[in-house]
């Protein structure tokens, strides 16, 4: 894709300059671009052109004539068959199993882990969801593991991926102030996601993804082992609750979520980020911090029975 920019001294064809910048970068954005990683494009398409072309031209060695006793001189013998060009070398990342093959290893894998540093050490290794090989790393966790709270999002968003923690940009800062406002901080709750991989450009998880890492953050919640789960947003809530309705409808009931171990209450709410969006949802999050709030005095008294 190239532009064109012509400043002809015309106050209109300046500002339309700037605009046609602004759609460009506006595209890129929207594509997923969000690093530069070099001063100057780099025509990939071309240089492995050019490798191409240098491999079927390459030099044949030719033996120089052989000096016979009788003074003439033997043909050359015959030229030696041009070499085969070796093959390129394959620099790019192996392809990951099939999404059906990757759900399974990682239900095996999640499975095998016996607490939460091998389950992060088994995440580190594993090679099955492509999200891996475009995020810059693995966003774990964050907070306290032995909180009685756990909150889990849908998948880490650019700040995230820079940092390696969940919820640290925008929408965690405001998910902090949420929190605050119950008298709860990163000591005493325990933050995740769905999905532990930045998806490129923060599109969607897709289906095949989110059922590839859903195993990790299944067991991820039963070593954990929470007393009350948030799901923070509709897909987080439509992935671990199975909830089918809205978020809008579905935020602030309180469900059961079998852990694995135990059946322990859970409730969606809405995403900060939608709050940041919507400011009119804080107060339907309002009532749901308050909601969690009482739960968790609920479950410290003993008044749910367990
Ligand atoms: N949104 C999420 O769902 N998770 C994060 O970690 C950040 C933003």
């Amino acid at each position: 894709m190239s532009s064109t920019l012509s400043n002809s001294g015309d106050g209109d064809d300046w500002n339309g300059g700037l605009d046609a910048i602004a759609d460009i970068l506006a595209f890129h954005v929207e594509a997923g671009v969000d690093v530069a990683l070099g001063e100057a494009p780099v025509d990939r398409f071309a240089e492995s052109e050019a490798g191409r072309n240098a491999a079927g031209t390459q030099a044949v060695r030719v033996a120089p004539p052989v000096a016979v006793p009788d003074g003439s001189r033997a043909a050359p013998p015959r030229a030696a068959a041009p070499a085969r060009p070796a093959p390129a070398a394959i620099t790019a990342e192996p392809s990951p199993p099939p999404p059906d093959v990757a759900a399974l290893e990682a239900r095996e894998a999640a499975a095998s882990a016996p607490d939460i540093d091998a389950l992060r050490a088994l995440l580190e290794r594993f090679e099955g969801c492509p999200l891996k090989h475009t995020a810059t790393r693995l966003v774990f966790a964050d907070g306290n593991p032995a909180a009685r709270l756990m909150l889990v999002g849908e998948a880490p968003g650019r700040d995230e991926d820079i940092e390696g923690k969940p919820f640290v940009g925008r929408s965690g800062k405001l998910l902090d102030r949420m929190l605050a406002a119950i008298g709860i901080d990163r000591t005493n709750a325990y933050i995740a996601n769905v999905v532990p991989w930045r998806p490129p450009g923060n599109r969607t998880p897709t289906p095949q993804e989110t059922a590839i890492c859903l195993p990790f953050i299944r067991r991820q919640i039963e070593l954990a082992n929470p007393d009350l789960l948030v799901c923070l947003g509709g897909p987080s809530a439509q992935t671990l609750l199975g909830i089918r309705d809205g978020i809008t409808k579905a935020r602030g009931r309180w469900v059961e979520y079998d852990t694995g171990s135990r059946v322990i209450p859970a409730l969606a709410t809405f995403h900060p980020a939608y709050l940041l969006r919507t400011p009119l949802g804080k107060r339907m999050v309002w009532r749901d911090m308050l909601s969690i709030e009482a739960k968790l005095g609920e479950k410290s008294s003993g008044t749910s029975g367990e």
